[in-house]
């Protein structure tokens, strides 16, 4: 099947790659978290635009989905058929997206200089399935280690919105009707969320910036721009390489 070995061929480069000498290679992972509506994806695509208008080569992508195979699982999970199955499975099928999103677009694009901005990752799941839904840790580490390998990310923003503003922005967006499988839980599980984020950010202080979601949206931006600033310097990047004859 033409499909099926090219996915492979990928397969066994994303394989081979080990993390030192990922890390010679890649460009900078910068993935975006948060509860609904806290503003992710408007930041991810204005980091993503900023970076571009610098000359930087930029992978905007987003989970669930972000490859044709990891956007089918998407579906299914996001339509809601696969809730009763329970939270393990969805965390399943979480990790069943994310392998083919790492290997056939996020480890491809680092490996070639290029940076990724991805609309939610790994934190997702670790809050979503392993706080909220109580799956056992061990599996959702377990899941990590097989679908992520090298490819962690580097900077991760979470915006944080109490979960009243949030869902009310996410329903203004699109229509009180049609709230997806998490959309549609209560308050109560969206501020538990929030905490959840707010827990996880403690532990990897180097990685997790929090920022507060409510301030106007140039000022989140300049905020998150600061921060990129701050660890990877892009613009001091641009200027050596003018400078170099
Ligand atoms: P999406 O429509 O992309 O919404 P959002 O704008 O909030 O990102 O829906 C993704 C939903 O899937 C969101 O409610 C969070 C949930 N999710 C998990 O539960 N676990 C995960 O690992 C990921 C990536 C997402």
């Amino acid at each position: 099947m033409p499909g099926l070995s090219g996915y492979d061929g990928r397969r066994r480069v994303a394989r081979a790659m080990t993390p030192e000498r990922l890390d010679r290679l890649r460009g900078h992972f910068i993935t975006f978290e948060g509860g609904e509506g806290s503003g992710k994806s408007t930041h991810a695509a204005a980091l993503a635009q900023h970076l571009t208008s610098l000359g930087i080569d930029v992978v905007l992508t987003r989970e669930p989905g972000g490859s044709t195979g990891a956007e089918i699982i998407r579906h299914i999970i996001l339509s809601g058929i696969a809730k009763p199955l329970g939270a393990e499975t969805e965390a399943i099928l979480f990790a069943a997206a994310r392998d083919d999103h790492v290997r056939t677009v996020i480890l491809p694009a680092l490996e070639a200089g290029s940076w990724v901005v991805c609309d939610r990752f790994i934190d997702s799941t670790r809050v979503y399935q392993g706080v909220l839904g109580q799956v056992d840790p061990r599996l959702i580490l377990g899941l990590e280690r097989v679908t992520v390998g090298p490819a962690k990310p580097d900077l991760t923003f979470i915006l944080d919105v109490p979960a009243k503003i949030g869902l009310a922005r996410a329903t203004a967006r699109r229509g009180k009707d049609l709230a997806d499988r998490f959309e549609a839980e209560s308050i109560a599980y969206h501020e538990s969320l929030r905490k959840a984020y707010s827990v996880l950010a403690e532990k990897e202080p180097e990685r997790c910036i929090v920022i507060d979601g409510r301030a106007p949206r140039e000022i989140v931006a300049e905020r998150i721009w600061a921060a990129v600033e701050r660890k990877f310097n892009p613009g001091q990047a641009r200027v050596v390489e003018r400078a170099v004859p």
